[in-house]
Order: C-alpha cells, then structure tokens, then sequence
C-alpha cells in the first residue's frame, strides 16, 4: 500500500503509518494510540498506530533518556503519545514484511502521554475471530472504529463520495440539498415522523427518498441534479437495511432509460475501479417476466445456473396428487435440477425444504436420478416417458414446487439459493451485474385484487401498454429498472409520469381518491401543469455498494454510526425517552398516560 498523502502541523511532522525506509535518517514528530508495547531488559518497544496504519517506536538507553523509557514502559495500551525521534533502518533480520512500515522503525528521543487510556471497555486489536460482540462494539463504536478493517471500510467509504462526486459532476449534475422536514414520500416503508411545537398535532416526515423534490428540480429547469441523499425508512431491518441510509439519487431532464442505463455503468465502473474490480458494460439485460419466470425473483443472483424450469406438461397427466390438483387449480410444476445433488443427505434436502417452507411453499417435491433412472415418488407417479421428458442425467436432484406462481417463485428463489450455497457453486470474488427492465407498474395483492405501486406512483407506463390502462392495468409495464449485483438491489429507478392527467388516473388506480391525491400530492400535480420536461432518473443504494466493494457482511460495518437491526443506536442511547414537560411543549401525551 502507498503511504498517505497529509500535511505536517506544528504538533505532528508525519504519520506513523507513512513511514517507508526512504525517510531513514530524518526526524520524525508522530501522535497516536500505544497499540502494543513490549520490555526486554531496559529496552521498550511500542508500536505506535494512528489512521495511515503502524510503525515502532523503539526506545533504548543509547538514545533515549532514561526518564523517557520510564513513561514508555508505563504507557498504558490506548493512551495517545506523541513521540520525537529518528527514523532509522532496522536491521536486514528485523524487518517485519507484515507492516507497511516494517522496513524501519522510530528510535525515539522523547515520548509525552497527551490522552492517557485509563479504562478501555474492550480490547481494540484482536483477531476477527475474537472480536467483542457486535452489541459491544456498537456500544463502544468510538473504540471499534480504531480498528482497521473498520478504518480501511470509511475511507473507502470516503473515496466511493469523492469518486461519485466528480463523476456526476463531469457530466453537469448539479449537487442539490433537498429538505430532511418534510412531507411522507411514497416509498413503501413507514415514515419516521417529528412532532411539530409551532402547529399542534402536525408532524413532518423524514424523507424515505428526495423523489418529489428531484421530480420538482426538473420542473424548474435545473436539468441534471445529484445529491448523496439521506433517506429514512421505518421498516423491517436485516443486513443490507438501515433505518436511515445513504443513496446515489440522480435525476435528469430529456433522457430515455438507455442513457441512464449508460451513465449509471460507468459510474459503478468509476466505483468499481476504486476497490480494484474492473467490470464489463454494459451489462446484461433480463426483463422482469423472464428473471420471475426463471429465478423466481426480480433480482437473480447470476452468479450460478440452477434456472427454474417448468415441467407442468409432464405432470398433467401423472397421477401424483399434489401436483395434479396444483395443475387443475390453474397452478405450474416448477423446479430446478442441482447437479450432483442426489449426493445430498435426506437431512440436507429436509433443510432446503425448510427454507422453501419459510418461503411460502407447502413442500418441495423431489426426484433423484440414480444409475440414469429418475426415483421418488413424484417420478414414480409418471411413464417411462414422462420421466425421460425430465431430462435428468445420473447424480440430479430435482426439486419441485406446485402451486400458483405467487407462491412457487418466491420458494423456488430461496431454494436456488439454498442449493447453491450448499453445493458450493458461488464462485468467489465474482461480480455479476444485471439490469432487470420492464417492471410491471402493478403490483397485485393476489388474495384483494388490490393495486399497489411496483416501484413508486410516479413511474411512468409503458406508452406500447396503455391500452391497458382501463381494461388490465396488471398487465401494463413501467419504464421502470433496477441494477443488481449478485442478487442484491443495488439501485432502481424509472421514466415520470410528465402528464397531470395521466398522473392523476395513477393514482387513482392505486385507490387514492381525487381529494387525497391533491392534499398528498397536489404540489407535484400543480408543477406537473406548469411546463414539465420529460424526466428520469435513478436512485443507488450507496451503502450497499460500499459494502459489496469493502467484502463486508453488513452496512453496519461501513457506516459510522449504525444501527443494530432493532433500530437502536447503541452509543449515543437513541431512541430515548424524553421529559413530560418537553413531550407537553410539542402537544404529545406519554405513551401510559
Ligand atoms: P428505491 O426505494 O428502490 O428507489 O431505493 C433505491 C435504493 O436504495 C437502497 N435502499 C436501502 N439501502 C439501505 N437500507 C435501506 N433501508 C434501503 N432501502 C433502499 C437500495 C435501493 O435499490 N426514489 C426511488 C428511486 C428513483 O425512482 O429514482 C427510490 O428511492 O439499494
């Protein structure tokens, strides 16, 4: 790694971890944390660690004075020092090839304890192995963040802003801070609200996304617009979900999907360049019928096979029960084959089974191929034909589901994954990206028949669909996308609805009726009216890139200060309860009174 650029300061000369042996013989005035420290006989060592990383600082009766040794061995482990002295070359046999700075070391002429560690809550350096619990850690963050896994994740972090930055802004997207006060945005989730003092039993939302106000920027002719947006949604958490989060929000004025398609690559090409990755563009495109219809969900992990496939046609006319009264009700047979899966154990297969289960399917139905021979009860049930049809080969193992699509794709989604994991067949350190385009702009509650928003109530249809605007809005696409990654959301976005006509018909397809489609939205529908260009754009989950490109299982681990998935920031003590007399001052009861 190349040393860090930074500027000396009347307290600081260098970084410890800038050190190389080209600085041998210089003078050298350092600050940072005792991250170890060791006595032989009169001689102490400390290795001294600040952001840039680690170097020793030896200190010895041939160059240090003695009171200065004395400080050194009592120095507790945390303590902030700083430290003057010479750098010098260790000998040929001392150098330590682990440490960036291992080629030299810091022979000290002076050390003064500036922050002294009195108690430290949890040790700071251990192995990933031996780490304090996460609550711990979250607890302590300020001493977690001393870390440098955690280090090396912010200031990637940190690289990914500047990088995005200057590549929206080369293009002429103009940075725009958008309110954090404002109105509910429909985005899905629940919203966080603030009580306000000034209007009694009025309160503001947090935005779950800037996407009015970006619509607005457009209206008003700012053309391009960006902003590194905080959004905060009240929704179930998991590791790839924050209450509050950050995204890459861009919208822009005259432009089709295709352009967005083409500036959001080489921007994640851009990003992806900052951790090393180079990727191809464009990238692959899948409609969402077909990635439903062969992954079982909008967003395929491609990184393996283990495509859905229908074999509804060679149950029809089997006599295996669940499969026929499946098929008579109107259901498909689907399933995938995992090479060499007949190896798995019936435990193994029970687990996988497990995980359909959680998912919504009754059960996974399942064929093995044995000796070129299709076995268990479903293959039984069929004619030598019907078992051919399955074109299974030795050492298969077919899993199935029967049922109506609204419950086999999301249990055939978990299975796949299941499987995969299992059979070892995701390849390490690949980075398949993936447009999902053609989104339906309904979604459809299946048991109601209600409609809701796929992506958001703005999403422009589809004009070769509106035909079906009155007779089958199920069946209308959005121009609507999103980019994945590896079976992750990265981003998703879509053309607006430019036409307050057409906006208002949305909406009250979406059982918002005429009143409340003014009182939610009526500033959206009156700029609408008021001269709007054609306008587009696209929203990237910016924690969750920085967590693919940092190789870390959580955006716990490249946000400052997270949340656990309860919500709760550990540190600082929030949410909190606050004093009557204040909850009185914004017009609000406690919860028991
Ligand atoms: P959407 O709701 O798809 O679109 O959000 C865009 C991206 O934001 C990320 N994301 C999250 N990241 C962390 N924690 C969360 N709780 C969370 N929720 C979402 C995902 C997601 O793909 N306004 C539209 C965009 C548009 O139409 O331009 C929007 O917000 O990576």
């Amino acid at each position: 790694m190349s040393a860090p650029e930074f500027p000396a300061t009347t307290e600081r000369s260098t970084l410890c971890g800038a050190l190389r042996a080209e600085h041998a013989g210089t003078q050298a005035r350092l600050g940072g944390w005792v991250e170890s420290s060791r006595n032989l006989g009169g001689m102490v060592f400390l290795n001294l660690r600040d952001r840039a990383g680690v170097v020793q600082v030896s200190f010895n009766p041939d160059f240090t004075p003695a009171a200065m040794i004395e400080t050194a061995s009592s120095v507790s482990l945390e303590s902030v020092v700083r430290v003057e002295g010479t750098v010098a070359l260790r000998p040929q046999n001392m150098a330590n090839a682990d440490m960036d700075t291992g080629a030299v070391e810091v022979q000290a002429t002076s050390i003064t304890v500036l922050g002294p560690a009195e108690s430290i809550a949890m040790p700071v350096v251990a192995k990933r192995s031996n780490l304090p619990a996460e609550e711990i850690r979250l607890r302590y963050r300020y001493l977690d963040l001393r870390r440098a896994p955690l280090q090396a994740n912010l200031i990637l972090r940190h690289r990914l802003l500047q990088v995005t930055r200057a590549f929206l802004d080369a293009r002429g997207f103009l940075e725009v801070e958008t309110p954090i006060l404002t109105k509910p945005t429909p985005e899905g989730s629940r919203d966080y609200v603030v009580p306000s003092r000034l209007h009694p039993a009025e309160f503001y939302a947090l935005p779950q996304s800037p996407q009015l106000y970006k619509q607005l920027l457009m209206i008003s002719g700012m053309d391009r617009y960006f902003q590194l947006a905080r959004c905060f949604r009240d929704e179930d958490l998991r590791a790839d979900r924050q209450p509050e989060f950050t995204q890459i929000d861009i919208e822009a004025s005259f432009i089709t999907p295709e352009d967005l398609y083409t500036l959001t690559e080489g921007m994640l090409q851009a990003l992806f360049a900052v951790a090393g990755i180079q990727i191809a563009t464009p990238f692959p495109r899948m409609t969402y019928a077909d990635a439903m219809e062969n992954y079982g969900c909008d967003r395929p992990d491609m990184r393996y096979g283990l495509q859905i496939r229908d074999v509804t046609s060679v149950f029809r006319e089997s006599d295996f029960a669940i499969a026929r009264a499946a098929i008579a009700s109107g259901g498909r047979v689907r399933g995938i084959v995992i090479p060499g899966g007949a190896a798995l154990s019936r435990k193994q297969v029970d687990e996988i089974e497990v995980a359909a289960k959680s998912a919504g399917a009754a059960g996974l139905m399942r064929i093995k191929c044995v000796n070129g021979v299709a076995d268990g009860a479903p293959a039984k049930a069929l004619t030598d034909a019907g078992r051919a049809a399955l074109r299974l080969s030795d050492g298969d193992l077919m899993l199935l589901v029967a049922g109506p699509d609204h419950i086999s794709n999301p249990a055939l989604d978990r299975t796949r994954q299941d499987a995969a994991r299992r059979m070892s067949l995701v390849p390490d350190g690949a980075s398949e990206l993936l447009w999902v385009t053609d989104f339906p702009m309904f979604a459809v509650d299946p048991e109601t028949g209600r409609l809701d928003a796929m992506h958001h109530p703005f999403t422009a249809p589809n004009p070769e669909d509106f035909g079906f605007l009155d007779s089958e809005p199920a069946r209308i696409r959005a121009l609507a996308y999103d980019v994945i990654l590896n079976g992750t959301e990265l981003g998703g976005g879509s053309i607006r609805i430019g036409d307050p006509a057409l906006q208002r018909r949305v909406l009250s397809l979406l059982g918002i009726d005429a009143s409340t489609a003014e009182e939610r939205f009526g500033f959206l529908l009156e700029a609408l009216s008021a001269g709007a260009p054609p306008h587009g754009g696209i929203a990237l989950g910016f924690d969750r890139i920085a967590m693919l490109l940092a190789g870390a299982p959580s955006l716990r681990d490249v946000i400052a200060f997270p949340k656990t998935t309860a919500a709760r920031a550990l540190f600082e003590g929030a949410p909190t309860v606050i004093p009557a007399d204040e909850l009185a001052a914004l017009h609000l009861k406690p919860a028991h009174a």
